[in-house]
Formats: C-alpha cells, sequence, structure tokens
C-alpha cells in the first residue's frame, strides 16, 4: 500500500479512540455538547493548558480555523499570516467567506513569519482605508514542515499584544510541534501568550475531531454562536468529545505524535544520501519535502507514495503518521532505489 505517505489524513483512527466512541455509546444523553463526556473533555483541555480554557469542538481542520477567527473579527479587519498558511492557501476561500474579513500575507522563512514583517503593516491602524489587522496567525506545525520555538512564539505574541492585536496558531499538527520541541503544551501556548489555537485531532489518531481552545476567554465571547452559524455544532457532540478523551486521557496524543516525528526522523535518515534526492530544509516533525529527478516523479507518482507540491521545482512532500512503519519506509526506499 503506497497511499501511507500522502498525508497523515490517510492514517487511520487509534484503536483507543474507536474504543472510546464505542464505550460512550450507552444510552441517552444530551445533545450539542451539553453531555458529561464533553465537560469532560473540556476539564482535560483546562489541564493540558495549565489555566482555564474555553473549548469549542469542530469536526475539521478548516472549521476550526474559521470559527475561530470568524469569533474574534469583524469585515473591517485582517489577519497577517506567512503566504504559505492553510487559511490562505487551502481553504478554498473559506477565510473570506465566513470572516469578510482580509488576509495580509507576507513572504515566508521557511514557513514562519517574525515581528519585523508583520511590523510594515502597522501603518494601517486606525485608517480608515485599510482594513484594521487585529490578528496575527501562525502554523504549528507549519506547511514547509518546520517548527517554531518557543522564543520565536513569544516573540510574536508579544508583538501582537503590544500592538492591540491577537495571536493564533493553527495546530492541525500541534501535538507533531510539541513532541519534536520537547517542550509541553503550557510552555509552548500557555506561557508564550498565545490567544487562541485550532488544536489538531484528525491527523493524529482521531477519526474526525478538533478543538478551538480559546487561552484568553474574553475572545470566545461570539464563538457558540459562530459555530452554530457555521453548521459547526454537532449534535451528537460526545462521539466527537470522546475521541478527545482517548486522545488527552493518558497522552495518547503526545505518543502518537512521537512515532509520526520517529517516523519522520527515520524516513530522512534513509533518504540522505541517496544520489539524486535531494532534502528541503529541515525535517523538524513529521513532515518530508525533497527535490526528485523527473523520471522517478513520473514513474512513482502514478503509485501515490507523494503530492508534487512545485511540479516546476520538482518538489515532493512525504507525511508520516502516527501508524507508520519503518518498514513501510524501507520498501519506499527500495522502489526510489530500484528507479533510480
Ligand atoms: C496546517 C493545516 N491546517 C489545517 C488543516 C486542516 O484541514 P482540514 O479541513 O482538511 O481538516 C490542515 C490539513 O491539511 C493543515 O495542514
Amino acid at each position: 500500500m503506497s497511499i501511507i505517505f500522502l498525508s497523515d489524513n490517510s492514517s487511520g483512527v487509534h484503536e483507543n479512540v474507536l474504543r472510546k466512541i464505542s464505550e460512550v455509546n450507552q444510552g441517552f444523553t444530551f445533545p450539542y455538547g451539553k453531555d458529561k463526556y464533553t465537560a469532560e473533555a473540556e476539564k482535560l483541555f483546562s489541564l493540558l493548558f495549565g489555566i482555564n480554557v474555553d473549548v469549542y469542538f469542530t469536526v475539521n481542520g478548516t472549521s476550526a480555523n474559521i470559527t475561530g477567527l470568524s469569533s474574534v473579527l469583524s469585515s473591517f479587519e485582517g489577519v497577517l499570516c506567512a503566504d504559505t498558511t492553510h487559511i490562505n492557501t487551502d481553504e478554498c476561500g473559506a477565510f473570506e467567506k465566513f470572516t469578510g474579513a482580509k488576509i495580509y500575507t507576507v513572504e515566508n522563512i521557511n514557513g514562519k513569519i517574525n515581528p519585523e514583517q508583520i511590523a510594515k503593516f502597522l501603518h494601517f491602524k486606525g485608517n480608515e482605508h485599510h482594513n484594521q489587522p487585529k490578528v496575527v496567525s501562525i502554523s504549528q506545525c507549519t506547511e514547509t514542515g518546520t517548527v517554531y520555538s518557543r522564543d520565536e512564539i513569544k516573540a510574536l505574541a508579544n508583538f501582537a499584544h503590544d500592538n492591540r492585536m491577537f495571536l493564533h496558531v493553527d495546530g492541525a499538527r500541534i501535538s507533531n510541534a510539541v513532541e519534536a520541541a520537547g517542550i509541553t503544551v503550557k510552555e509552548m501556548l500557555t506561557d508564550t501568550g498565545v490567544d487562541f489555537v485550532s488544536f489538531g485531532g484528525t491527523k493524529n489518531g482521531l477519526m474526525m475531531g478538533e478543538a478551538v481552545v480559546f487561552l484568553n476567554t474574553e475572545l470566545s465571547r461570539n464563538m457558540k454562536y459562530i459555530r452554530k452559524q457555521s453548521m459547526q455544532l454537532v449534535s451528537k457532540m460526545r462521539f466527537i468529545s470522546a475521541q478527545f478523551l482517548a486522545y488527552l486521557e493518558n497522552d495518547l496524543w503526545l505518543e502518537n505524535a512521537k512515532a509520526a516525528n520517529n517516523a519522520g526522523k527515520y524516513f530522512k535518515e534513509k533518504l540522505e544520501g541517496i544520489p539524486g534526492i535531494n532534502i528541503i530544509g529541515t525535517v523538524d516533525a513529521n513532515i518530508i519535502f525533497a527535490v526528485f529527478p523527473q523520471h522517478v516523479i513520473d514513474e512513482l507518482i502514478p503509485l501515490d507514495y507523494f503530492y508534487v507540491m512545485d511540479p516546476l521545482e520538482r518538489k515532493v512532500r512525504f507525511v508520516t503518521s502516527f501508524n507508520t512503519k519503518n518498514e513501510d519506509i524501507d520498501s519506499f526506499i527500495l522502489k526510489l532505489k530500484e528507479v533510480l
């Protein structure tokens, strides 16, 4: 099966998550998140972040980003982010449709942005001819597979707050980032001053489930209405919450992320030194980019081992998952060497 490295969305559901869904499938309970499992899962998030957070579950990463951002932004405001961010490139204009606000992009540096880059938008503030910069949004891990350090996040949060803005994190792969950094969620997100996070689950062992976590609880004031209006208030919420119970209990999120990141490291080691293959940038977590010879791409593309991210530059992407095995990587490397 060659689809293994296409995306961490190609992976399945962790057995503990499936078991938990089955466990909560007992009798009747209150709908729309008023059930005890949702309350328990919300508590676990507060423990993880080390403060009382407001949590809103949604079914996918796009909706987590867009409901969260919609609840903070008015149409005359804007978000500052890297040109590569998912909200800008891969959400089919959902941000624009649902917020009516503007995305101000800055050129990414290894997938990241820094305060100096966003400073140049500050002169828009107070000028009615421009959408007002209100939120800085970063992805962690980034779309280029890098991971922001704690200091980099702190610098962005401080800069945002000093200029009356908020910091949002698209954490579709936040568990991979936290594991890779070797720090806690509290250290990465709470202590650095992040305001709200799309906390991913689907890519790391859930069937479907993401959480919009507001560390700055004043910002969540409109979220329950926005979530319903955005069609993300799941009526049988207990089955989303149950997944997060399994995910957060006993640190399954961390265990899964470690497995995915270790597979990423192994993949990189195996690719390194193969003549004709150039790994691009660093492999901080579970995403590997490389430049492949054209004939290799042509031969392997029908086998669905990778996505070609840039056909002109012959740039391909691999993603490892919580259940990727070293043998899967070994057999791909064998195939690659054959084709080479
Ligand atoms: C950085 C990032 N954000 C968000 C998402 C979530 O997207 P989806 O709506 O497909 O779950 C993804 C998925 O590819 C992603 O890579």
